[in-house]
């Protein structure tokens, strides 16, 4: 039977991460979190040093991936998500990523994937379709939390300040801008704990599959 497909898209720290991997469990699905393809190639380029970002190096980059063994806990640092959303506007990496993604996707029994584009671009006939969103001061709030979990310093302002201008930076790029689906199913999470965000996800995917 045909691989089943859900598609699951936000902002940073939304919640769609940790609700995209609960669903993964609940449904006997693969999971893959795309923000870390961008992650993973953009941890590359910063090794080698370049201060141009290279779309050819990048391109050889996501190719090269392994995305069975990409971990976000080696990915997590601040300045990698920075260098991610400055080189995802690139078209031919995001081409090539897409490629790999699709290709995780059609794995039987299928696959939950979170990111900025999988309902618009990567997975347009996914079965079901979440926009996962939430405040922006919740989504700092969170991100603040997680960052001093790992034993990073950080200020709530700086942290709000970063998540609101990757925000724009990934809604106003011309190719693959975040949006939701036409056909996408919203939920705000700000006042939801990760139970009742789960659970909503479940009532709206039983009724689409
Ligand atoms: O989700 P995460 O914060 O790890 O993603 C890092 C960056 O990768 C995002 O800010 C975004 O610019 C980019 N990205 C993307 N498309 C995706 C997933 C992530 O452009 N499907």
């Amino acid at each position: 039977s045909k691989p089943l497909i859900i598609a699951i898209d936000g902002p940073a720290a939304s919640g769609k991460g940790t609700l995209a991997r609960r669903l993964a469990a609940h449904y006997g699905l693969r999971h893959l979190d795309t923000g870390l393809t961008y992650r993973a190639v953009a941890a590359e380029l910063l090794a080698s040093g370049e201060d141009e970002p290279d779309v050819a190096a990048a391109v050889a980059a996501a190719s090269r991936l392994d995305l069975a063994a990409m971990e976000r806990d080696r990915l997590a640092a601040h300045d990698i998500g920075e260098a991610a959303s400055k080189i995802a506007v690139m078209g031919e990496l995001r081409r090539a990523l897409v490629e790999r993604q699709r290709q995780f996707a059609a794995e039987p029994p299928g696959a939950v994937l979170d990111g900025r584009d999988i309902g618009t671009v990567v997975c347009p006939d996914a079965a079901a379709k979440l926009f996962v969103t939430a405040k922006p001061e919740e989504r700092a709030r969170r991100r603040t939390e997680e960052l001093r979990g790992r034993g990073q310093d950080v200020d709530y302002e700086a942290v709000l300040e970063d998540l609101k201008r990757r925000d724009a930076r990934d809604m106003q790029r011309a190719d693959s801008p975040l949006r939701p689906a036409d056909d996408a199913h919203l939920i705000d999470t700000s006042a939801m704990t990760i139970e009742a965000a789960f659970r909503a996800a479940v009532a709206i995917i039983d009724r689409a599959v």
